[in-house]
């Protein structure tokens, strides 16, 4: 008896050595945003690898006249200028930072990617790396290796501020935000929000959502928070996770646990529940990294004088991409 328990209880310590000490990071992809830009031909406002990251611009509306505040009330105009992105030497060194910095600017005309201008009162920036990389596990459905994301990030404690970073699926639509191999209306493809904080919150949260139906996007979608209960730290830098595996999503802030969800637990609209155990989370996500001003989260009081003074400022000082071999 002490025998087979003594027995199991080393192929266990074994077990879990192989999945979790031993599991080799092989870095997929990264940016760690050096300061420093030496040719306007790969990148810009002081070290953004245009080869790497696009800008989305303007209210929403480039996406479709119902995207108008990007599908959630959000005010701002997102531009490419400097004054709302641009990479920074953290004080005394070479690295650098990706700052996302959202500016007061009221009745601002807004320039729209493929639409026509609007009135803003707020500017800011979103970066994706739609047209350059997408990320998932490898493997098969069921049989894979998981994809490890770190984002060490540092929000910012102002009214009305929504920094995120976050992932939609990749879609042949350049024009169509949500859209995926399981339909176009959000949120049949899935979302993935590795990090997302709002106003002067004491936590960050990680988000799962999934669901919808068919030809009726925003009915049915359904999601799954996580809650990383920051205190005090929440306005200091913090390395939020993400771990995606065919059978599982972990979230991880510095390196705990705050959220999991496995196999079973999402669906989508888009297909058979059934035959299609994995999906929508089992195709290609590329990367977003915003901050909004308002919206449907953080709500509508918005600090204008902290946003004037340059206080709405997101900091990302790196993302990983890992290949987690066993
Ligand atoms: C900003 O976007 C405009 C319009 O697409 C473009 O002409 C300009 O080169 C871009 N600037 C930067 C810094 O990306
Ligand atoms: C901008 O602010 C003005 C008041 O200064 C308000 O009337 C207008 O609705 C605001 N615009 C947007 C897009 O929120
Ligand atoms: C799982 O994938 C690995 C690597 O591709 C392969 O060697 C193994 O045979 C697969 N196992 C199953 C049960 O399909
Ligand atoms: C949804 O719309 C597409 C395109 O109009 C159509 O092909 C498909 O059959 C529709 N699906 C359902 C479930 O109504």
């Amino acid at each position: 008896m002490s025998a087979t328990v003594s027995l199991s209880l080393v192929a266990l310590l074994l077990a879990l050595s192989h999945s979790f000490t031993h599991a080799k990071q092989v870095l997929r992809w990264s940016d760690e945003f050096r300061a420093g830009c030496k040719d306007a031909r790969v990148c810009v406002n002081g070290g953004i690898d245009i080869r790497k990251w696009s800008f989305d611009l303007g209210d929403g509306t480039s996406f479709g006249p119902n995207m108008i505040g990007w599908g959630n009330w959000q005010r701002q105009c997102h531009t490419n200028s400097s004054a709302n992105a641009r990479v920074e030497a953290f004080p005394g060194k070479t690295d650098g930072m990706l700052v996302i910095q959202a500016g007061y600017s009221p009745l601002r005309t807004c320039y729209n990617e493929n639409a026509a201008p609007s009135t803003t009162n707020y500017t800011s920036a979103r970066l994706t790396t739609r047209d350059s990389a997408a990320f998932k596990w490898k493997g098969t459905a069921g049989n894979s290796t998981a994809v490890r994301i770190d984002v060490r990030l540092q929000v910012p404690m102002v009214a009305g501020t929504w920094p995120a970073a976050w992932m939609l699926p990749t879609t042949d639509k350049r024009w169509c935000s949500g859209c995926s191999e399981y339909g176009d209306g959000w949120c049949l493809g899935g979302e993935i929000d590795i990090m997302e904080h709002v106003n002067t919150n004491n936590f960050l949260i990680s988000n799962v959502h999934f669901g919808g139906q068919a030809n009726a996007s925003w009915l049915d979608c359904h999601e799954k928070v996580g809650r990383f209960r920051a205190g005090s730290r929440a306005a200091s830098w913090n390395v939020m996770t993400l771990i995606w595996d065919s059978t599982y999503l972990r979230f991880l802030a510095n390196g705990k646990e705050v959220s999991r969800l496995n196999a079973g637990d999402w669906y989508t609209g888009g297909a058979d529940r059934a035959a299609n155990k994995f999906a929508p989370f089992d195709q290609d996500f590329f990367l977003i990294l915003d901050m909004a001003v308002g919206g449907l989260y953080p709500g509508f009081n918005i600090n204008d004088a902290a946003i004037a003074e340059g206080a709405a400022r997101y900091n990302i000082d790196y993302v990983r991409v890992y290949d987690l071999l066993p």
